[in-house]
């Protein structure tokens, strides 16, 4: 396992940091063709970037972790085969409930504990991909209170560690290149607080199947079916498989929530999830949290692995 930890890119094992910044391009129809040049320029750019604004203040552990979407891949790289997973988002809709599938060719991740120095990254980051993209969202996400997301809960508590995150977050079956991979989902969320504020403490407790002020698990007896822990967790024949979530807060007192980011060695475990979370069961029991948040977007990218990107260096 610790050897497929090192080819992981920097951000995906890591717990998310104080400061995030979450950018999405898309790659403009008119430079499809420069594409595949373009990108290999930008990304033995990414590394030197990275360095350089870390050598500002170590102790702000600043990453820039990059994926690419199923669409994008063949313009990318027409020569290396597509990671045998990479699939687009799928969108899902049961009544109000709305999964969307939104644009999205690269995604780029920047964690650091100083949001200035994320600011800096990721102008260079966007200088470095102009020539053939457009940034079409660039949010800043960030660490509230301790670790809470806005509904005032405590957020990635049941995420896996060590040896057993490796195993649920990097992909081992796919050619050598592809080895430490992952498959990020990501989705930002807006929430309605003023209905989330007006609810009971006891009532959000059952919504999210936690205590909220202790954070401690609801027991299964008074846990219903419709908590967003029970919703949310996969198990294939009794045996649980975990995903790795980096969520973190965004936004501003106007507009604000939860940007999901689920890692998984496989796409197909946050999508089982997500269609537990949104279709009702024939008890006519959806996650209840979704009552108070709204998908605006969605999309899956691959983060290769560091062997991939080694490839691009100057
Ligand atoms: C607005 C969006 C969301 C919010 C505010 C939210 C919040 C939370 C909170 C507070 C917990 C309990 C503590 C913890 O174990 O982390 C939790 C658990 C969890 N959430 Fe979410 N979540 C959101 C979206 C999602 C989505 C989209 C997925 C999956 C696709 C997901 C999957 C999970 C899983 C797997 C757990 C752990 C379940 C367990 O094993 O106990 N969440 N979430």
């Amino acid at each position: 396992m610790t050897h497929l930890s090192k080819l992981a890119q920097a951000g995906v094992l890591t717990n998310p940091t104080t400061h995030a910044e979450y950018m999405t391009f898309v790659i403009n129809p008119s430079n499809q063709g420069v594409a595949c040049t373009n990108i290999g320029i930008a990304l033995a750019k990414l590394d030197v970037i990275t360095k350089s604004i870390n050598q500002k203040d170590l102790d702000a552990s600043l990453s820039i972790s990059i994926g690419f979407s199923a669409l994008a891949w063949p313009l990318l790289f027409p020569q290396i085969p597509m990671p045998a997973q990479l699939q687009a988002f799928t969108p899902m809709q049961d009544g109000p409930r709305v999964f969307p599938a939104t644009e999205g060719d690269i995604f780029v991740m920047i964690k650091s504990n100083r949001m200035d120095l994320n600011f800096q990254a990721a102008k260079l980051v966007m200088r470095d991909l102009a020539s053939f993209t457009t940034l079409i969202e660039d949010i800043q996400g960030y660490k509230y209170l301790d670790n809470r997301d806005m509904i005032d809960f405590v957020d990635g508590t049941e995420n896996p560690t060590g040896d057993e995150r490796v195993e649920a977050v990097l992909v081992q079956e796919d050619i050598d290149l592809h080895q430490g991979g992952s498959y990020l989902t990501v989705q930002r969320y807006v929430d309605h607080l003023d209905k989330w504020e007006a609810q009971h403490t006891e009532y959000q407790e059952q919504v999210i199947g936690r205590t909220k002020m202790d954070n401690v698990e609801l027991d299964d007896d008074v846990k219903p079916a419709w908590a967003h822990n029970a919703k949310s967790k996969v198990e294939i024949d009794d045996v649980e498989i975990k995903m790795l979530r980096q969520n973190r807060p965004w936004g501003n007192a106007k507009e604000h929530g939860t940007f999901f980011l689920g890692f998984a060695s496989t796409p197909e475990i946050i999508n089982t999830s997500l269609k537990q979370m949104i279709y009702a069961d024939a008890q006519g029991d959806y996650d209840r949290l979704l009552d108070f948040v709204d998908a605006k977007t969605g999309g899956i990218y691959f983060m290769p692995s560091m062997t991939f990107l080694a490839q691009f260096d100057d």
